[in-house]
C-alpha cells in the first residue's frame, strides 16, 4: 500500500474524485487515502486556501493528487497552484498530450510530452511600479532551474523511449535569458546523443502545432510559454477534459486534472471525471504500480470509442455516474 494525499477541490472536484477513486478501487490500485483540504473548503475550515497542514501532509507522505480548486478571485489570496509549486518545489510540469480514439479532433496521431518548468519565469510574481504609468515585471531565469528543467526533460525522454526534444525559447528577443536556457540545453544534449535534439522558437512552433503536430516529440520550455503550449496542445487532442498533468519535484509529486473546478455544472452531476483519473493513471505509473496504471489507459480508450455512457461534453447524453460504470467495465 502506498499513502496518497488526496485534495478533493471544489466545484466539479469531489464529484471528479469520488468518480477517480472508484475505478481506482475497481482495478485494485493499492492506494491509502490520506485527505487534505485546500481552496474554498478550505479557506472555511482554516481561513486559508492552502493550509500548513496540508503542506505537511503532502511532506511526509510525498505523493498527492489534487482536484481543480477555486481561486478566491480579489481576496488577497496567492494562487493555490502556484503556492503549491514553489512551497514543494514542484518544478516540472508534464502534459503528455496523445490522440485518444472517439474524440473528434482535426489531427489522429498526436502524440507529445509537454514540460513545463514550474518555478520561475513572470510566475516569480515580481512586479512593480516604476513610475504611475508604467509597470515592470520580472522574468526570472536561473541556471539552476534552467539545468534542472532539461535534465529532467532528457531523462523523461530516455525513459520513455521518446526520439526527440525540443527546446521552445525566444532567444532573439530574450539573448540574455533564453540565450542562457539554450546555452544549457546544447551541453545537456550532448549526454544524450540517442535523443535528437533542436531549437525552435516558440511563435515557429504555435504554427507548426496549428498546421502539423506530428514531427514533435517532448518540448520543453520556460512557465509562461509552458503554460500557453500546453493549453494549446490539449486542445489538439479533445481539450481540457481529457488529458491529464503532473507536477514533479525532487521530493514530492502532485498529480491532477488540468481543467478547473467548473462552476456551472458543479453539483448536478455532469462532470467528466477522464482527465482526473487518467492523472491518477500517471500517479499509479510513478508510484509503481505500472500494470493497473495501463489498465486505466486502455479502458479509458475503449470507453471513449465505445461512445457509451459519455457525458455532454464528449458529445454524450450521460453523466458522471454512466461513464464511470463503462469506465470500470471496461476496466
Ligand atoms: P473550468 O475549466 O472550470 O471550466 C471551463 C468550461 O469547461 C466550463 O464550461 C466547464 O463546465 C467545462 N468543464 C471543465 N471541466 C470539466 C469536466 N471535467 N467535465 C465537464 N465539463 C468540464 O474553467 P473556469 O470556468 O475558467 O474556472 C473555474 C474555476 O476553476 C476558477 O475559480 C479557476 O480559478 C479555477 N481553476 C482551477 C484550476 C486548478 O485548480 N487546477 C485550473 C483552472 C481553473
Amino acid at each position: 500500500m502506498t499513502s496518497v494525499v488526496m485534495i478533493a477541490g471544489d466545484g466539479i472536484g469531489p464529484e471528479v474524485m469520488a468518480a477517480t477513486r472508484q475505478v481506482l478501487q475497481a482495478v485494485g490500485a493499492r492506494v491509502d487515502w490520506v485527505e487534505a483540504h485546500a481552496g474554498l473548503d478550505a479557506v472555511e475550515k482554516f481561513g486559508d486556501p492552502l493550509p500548513e497542514q496540508t503542506l505537511e501532509l503532502i511532506r511526509k507522505h510525498r505523493v498527492a493528487i489534487k482536484g481543480p480548486c477555486t481561486t478566491p478571485v480579489g481576496k488577497g489570496f496567492r494562487s493555490i497552484n502556484v503556492r503549491l509549486r514553489q512551497d514543494l518545489a514542484l518544478f516540472a510540469s508534464v502534459r503528455p498530450v496523445r490522440t485518444l480514439p472517439g474524440v473528434k479532433v482535426p489531427y489522429d496521431n498526436v502524440d507529445l510530452i509537454v514540460v513545463r518548468e514550474n518555478t520561475e519565469g513572470l510566475y516569480a510574481g515580481l512586479e512593480h511600479v516604476v513610475v504611475p504609468g508604467v509597470v515592470e515585471s520580472l522574468r526570472i531565469v536561473t541556471r539552476e532551474a534552467a539545468e534542472r528543467i532539461v535534465r529532467y526533460t532528457f531523462e523523461l525522454a530516455r525513459h520513455q523511449g521518446r526520439r526527440k526534444v525540443t527546446v521552445v525559447h525566444k532567444a532573439s528577443i530574450l539573448p540574455l535569458s533564453d540565450g542562457m536556457f539554450l546555452r544549457i540545453a546544447d551541453r545537456i544534449a550532448d549526454d544524450y546523443p540517442f535523443i535528437e535534439y533542436e531549437q525552435q522558437t516558440i511563435d515557429h512552433v504555435a504554427l507548426d502545432l496549428a498546421f502539423d503536430p506530428t514531427p514533435y516529440d517532448v518540448l520543453v520550455m520556460e512557465n509562461l510559454f509552458g503554460d500557453v503550449m500546453s493549453d494549446l496542445c490539449a486542445g489538439l487532442v479533445g481539450g481540457l477534459g481529457v488529458v491529464p498533468g503532473a507536477n514533479i519535484g525532487e521530493r514530492y509529486a502532485l498529480f491532477e486534472a488540468v481543467h478547473g473546478s467548473a462552476p456551472d455544472i458543479a453539483g448536478k452531476g455532469l462532470a467528466n471525471p477522464i482527465a482526473l483519473l487518467r492523472s491518477a493513471a500517471m500517479m499509479l505509473d510513478h508510484i509503481g504500480q505500472r500494470a493497473s496504471a495501463k489498465r486505466i489507459e486502455q479502458s479509458v480508450c475503449r470507453t471513449l470509442e465505445a461512445k457509451v455512457g459519455l457525458t455532454r461534453d464528449l458529445g454524450g447524453d450521460g453523466n458522471t455516474r454512466t461513464i464511470t460504470a463503462q469506465l470500470i467495465a471496461n476496466l
